[in-house]
């Protein structure tokens, strides 16, 4: 590894559904052990850039690049960036019928690591850390469960397959209050025991109590409108996104140590190529 710079980053990404560009020139960068938080409207392209991330069929990049340790994530497949080192936990996790968790987690990992025993105990210790039910083990994946309990088998595969970068879409939603403490402190200890990036796409600041983001990022019309620590999250709570956006969609009125990224401060569309991350903060 030396000689190459550990970071997922992601630089002047953009990519169309269909005929429609959603995203229009996304610049981020998670280094190793970090937590970056993406929040922004509904419809803003959140989801679309996990999937674009992951590959996922009928999304198309139409430029920019992502790198993941210097590797080039684009021209990957799906399973490739996998082995790369990119998890995805979906806002809405697939169900599976006729497959269960274990069998999903022992073809992940492959069978270069370890036997199914140990990979069984992997996985009941990971249930006991996050609180789960481990009879959720033996059941066909996601199938039947509740949206909280599908957010609980993304963060037990999380946990099981220590990649080294984690994309969290909305990883928060639906969990009660004891599993949303249970989720963030388990994804917070994989940044500090494992140096777990972690990108997580959330519309609540519940979640950052915990898992302290070092950067928050709100997306909104497909760009990064804004770029600030956790007190950005807390004040989109407060105010809503448009207090912080305004009303033309983005601009104005941030607040002392809350910048806009480079090259949007007027208008946002200047240079969809700026690093918001080049400016320094707080
Ligand atoms: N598969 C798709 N087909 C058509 N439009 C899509 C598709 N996926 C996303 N979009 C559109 O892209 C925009 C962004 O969606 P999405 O990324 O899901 O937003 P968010 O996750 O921020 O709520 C929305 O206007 C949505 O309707
Ligand atoms: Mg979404």
């Amino acid at each position: 590894m030396t000689g190459v710079e550990r970071a997922l980053r992601i630089e002047g990404l953009t990519a169309r559904v269909g005929d429609t560009e959603i995203l229009h020139g996304v610049d981020l960068e998670v280094l190793p052990g970090e937590v970056h938080a993406v929040m922004g409207p509904n419809g803003s392209g959140k989801s679309t850039l996990s999937h674009v991330l992951m590959g996922r069929p009928g999304y198309e990049v139409t430029g920019g690049s992502v790198t993941l340790d210097g590797i080039d994530l684009l021209s990957l497949a799906t399973w490739q960036r996998a082995r790369a080192g990119l998890f995805l936990a979906l806002q809405h996790p697939t169900e599976v019928p006729g497959v269960s968790l274990e069998s999903v987690v022992t073809e992940a990992v492959g069978t270069a690591v370890g036997s199914t025993d140990s990979i069984r105990e992997v996985l009941l210790a990971e249930a006991a850390r996050i609180g789960f039910d481990q009879r959720f083990l033996d059941r066909p994946l996601n199938v039947d469960l509740s949206g909280g309990e599908k957010k609980r088998n993304e963060t037990l595969m999380l946990g099981v397959l220590k990649r080294r970068y984690a994309v969290l879409d909305e990883i928060d939603s639906g969990l009660d209050v004891d599993a949303l403490a249970s989720v963030s402190r388990r994804i917070q200890e994989a940044t500090e025991e494992d140096e777990l990036g972690v990108l997580a796409i959330t519309h609540f600041s519940r979640l950052l109590d915990v898992l302290e983001p070092d950067r928050v990022h709100v997306l909104a019309e497909g760009r990064i409108q804004a770029v600030g620590g956790s007190e950005l999250a807390e004040r989109l709570e407060a105010e809503g996104y448009a207090g912080v956006l305004g009303e033309a969609g983005v601009s104005v009125n941030l607040p002392a140590g809350i910048t806009h990224p480079k090259g949007h401060e007027a208008g946002f569309g200047d240079d969809p190529f700026a690093d918001p991350v080049a400016d320094s903060l707080v």
